[in-house]
């Protein structure tokens, strides 16, 4: 069976959707206080939620801006956002299901952007930041947070290889350099960085992606057999939870295009 990538973020997110929005590692953390305080301090009059999943930065913006479009390739979880929105009371969040690679949106539609844990899931992570800038009004702001690699091959390495065992829709955690370099040809002036460490629970987080028992099995054996060096890096922990880095850029959308 050969599926596109799209299709297998589909089909790795949507059955899951009611588990995003539940998570605690995605309803809470400071990364997502400090982007309320940006929506605060700017009060947008639209503002995006790009790879929205369970809707988390979409309810921290919804008080702070007029409209708020939560947007992810996965019709599943918009359609739980617009649940989990009602419920909350939030009216004035609507959903769009489409990829970042290419929003039905024109140019210089928003005021603030908002795109926490998704990019690391995209076909093409140039062409998503192209379009995030295209969609924003120049000068606004936005704000990508995502798991970074470490920079370093012997860490990158062992944190690829147990992510793409938990997931076949991961592609890539890029380092911060990376980062910085693909925001600046897509047209971003980068204003802050900040780094956070998260603790990821073992068990949830194979559960939360239904990872199958070979690779649960293969990502213990890679935990078991890892380096001293990697396995203090990571904080692996007997049963397998670990920690991870995440970065957190502020950044701007360029006047001209570049
Ligand atoms: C880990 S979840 C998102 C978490 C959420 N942003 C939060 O802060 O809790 C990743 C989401 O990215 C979405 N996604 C992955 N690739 C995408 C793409 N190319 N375009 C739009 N959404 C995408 C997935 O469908 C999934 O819902």
């Amino acid at each position: 069976m050969t599926r596109s990538h799209d299709i297998v973020v589909e089909d790795q997110f949507g059955i899951q959707a009611a588990a995003y929005v539940a998570s605690s590692v995605h309803a809470a953390g400071e990364d997502l206080d400090a982007l309320e305080a940006v929506a605060e301090r700017e009060r947008p009059d639209r503002a995006a939620d790009l790879g929205s999943g369970g809707g988390h930065v979409a309810y921290r913006l919804a008080g702070h801006a007029r409209s708020v479009t939560a947007i992810d390739l996965s019709s599943a979880m918009m359609s739980a956002v617009r649940d989990a929105a009602r419920q909350r009371g939030l009216s004035n969040i609507e959903t769009c299901v489409a990829p970042a690679e290419a929003l039905p949106f024109e140019d210089a539609t928003f005021d603030l952007l908002g795109c926490r844990f998704s990019a690391h899931h995209w076909r093409d992570f140039d062409a998503g930041l192209r379009e995030a800038r295209r969609v924003l009004k120049p000068g606004a702001t936005a704000i990508f947070i995502d798991v970074v690699s470490p920079g370093f091959a012997l860490f990158d390495t062992h944190l690829q290889a147990v992510e793409l065992l938990r997931d076949p829709s991961h592609v890539r955690n890029y380092a911060e350099g990376e980062w910085t370099a693909a925001l600046a040809r897509a047209g971003f002036r980068v204003r802050s960085t900040q780094k956070r460490r998260l603790r990821m629970d073992y068990q949830s987080w194979v559960d939360r992606m239904r990872t199958p028992a070979p690779h649960r099995d293969a990502i213990r054996s890679l935990q078991q057999c890892a380096s001293a060096e990697t396995a203090t890096y990571f904080g692996i922990e007997p049963d397998g939870s670990f920690s991870l880095d995440t970065l957190q850029i502020g950044a701007t959308a360029c006047r001209a295009r570049v």
